[in-house]
């Protein structure tokens, strides 16, 4: 009998219960993952608050990122066999000292990247990826505004943008904040709770606007990312920690500017298998290189994720975090 954070009903961060738990035997297509660390991401948050619901319901088990090692595997599993590391981003489950993972998800690790980094990785990491590789194609001349720059995914895409040779521009929470982001690849950085960032946003460019905006605050930077657009431009929501976008009305993107709107998820970039191993392959050189430096900010024991919320949703941490199960 191992251990994993259990949901029984959706709600605040005390909802998240360290019960014990018994992954079983790994059927077909199936492997059974000791877990070196789990990943925090603000998906968990939306799962935990009944934003998104769990596909089977309550009770379930929080978390889709975790990096370890296989202890056994299934029927039909070649690519994967018990002693290798691994990492995956998959269905919800992560929250637990080990658990079974459809094999398809797992890739294995370089020996260069340890399992915290991975686990802290994996989705923020190959999120940035796709959104700077493959739903804008980010080059040199591309001007991009990224928010929550000082973030799990802003730190990773602010530094990944940069090697591409965009200009890029970040919106943070404080002026520490700030200078990590600057720090971290961002050409510009708006403080939005002090500074209206439409109005500097064109004041950066000259009145002419960014060719995408990256936008993952949703509710209190909507529509004012549209504003930050020039001619045709981009809008890219991704994510909604401040609240979801309730009024889109489509003829706004007209007014604006003929703008193109775009609400992407990581879960389709990877579903195929050789996406997956395209999309974490790119994020394993780009680390390597040294081109993205992970640094993992928050350090938590899974048995206390509830503080790991608490710190997420409050806007205290930067960078990614992991939670290491003892
Ligand atoms: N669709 C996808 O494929 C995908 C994949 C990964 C992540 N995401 C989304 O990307 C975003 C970033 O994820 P992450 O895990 O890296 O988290 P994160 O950026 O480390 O944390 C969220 C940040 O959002 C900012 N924020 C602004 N308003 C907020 C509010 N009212 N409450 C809480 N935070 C607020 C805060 O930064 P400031 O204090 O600087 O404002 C906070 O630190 C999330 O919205 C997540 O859902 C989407």
């Amino acid at each position: 009998m191992v251990h994993a954070i259990r949901i029984h009903q959706t709600g605040g961060p005390e909802v998240l219960t360290w019960e014990a738990f018994e992954p079983g035997k790994p059927g077909p297509g199936e492997a059974r993952v000791r877990h070196e660390a789990v990943g925090l991401n603000f998906i968990d948050v939306y799962y935990r608050t009944g934003l998104y619901p769990a596909p089977n319901g309550l009770p379930f088990i929080p978390g889709n990122e975790g990096a370890g090692v296989v202890t056994e595997v299934g029927d039909g599993v070649s690519h994967v066999a018990p002693g290798d590391r691994v990492a995956y981003v998959g269905p919800l489950g992560s929250y637990a000292q080990e658990r079974l993972v459809p094999a398809d998800r797992l890739v294995k690790l370089p020996e260069t990247i340890a399992c915290d980094v991975a686990a802290s990785m994996m989705l923020k990491g190959m999120t940035a990826r796709y959104l700077l590789r493959r739903t804008f194609k980010v080059g040199p001349g591309s001007t991009i505004l990224f928010h929550a720059a000082a973030g799990g995914v802003g730190l990773i895409a602010g530094q990944w943008a940069a090697h591409l040779g965009a200009t890029v521009i970040g919106t943070v929470g404080s002026d520490e904040k700030a200078e990590l982001a600057k720090a971290n690849g961002y050409t510009h950085v708006i403080n939005y709770r002090t500074e209206n960032f439409v109005e500097r946003v064109k004041e950066i460019t000259g009145g002419k606007g960014c060719d995408v905006v990256y936008d993952s605050v949703g509710r209190d930077t909507f529509p004012g990312s549209l504003d930050c657009l020039k001619f045709m431009g981009l809008f890219a929501s991704f994510g909604q920690s401040s609240g979801p976008i309730t009024d889109f009305n489509i003829g706004m993107l007209a007014q604006k500017g003929s703008l193109f709107a775009t609400r992407q998820t990581l879960f389709n970039h990877i579903a195929a298998r050789s996406d997956l191993e395209e999309t974490a392959g790119e994020l394993f050189d780009v680390v390597e290189q040294g081109v993205v430096s992970i640094q993992i900010n928050q350090r938590y024991k899974l048995s206390d994720a509830a503080t790991a919320h608490r710190d997420l949703e409050e806007r205290r941490t930067t960078g990614t975090s992991v939670m290491l199960p003892e």
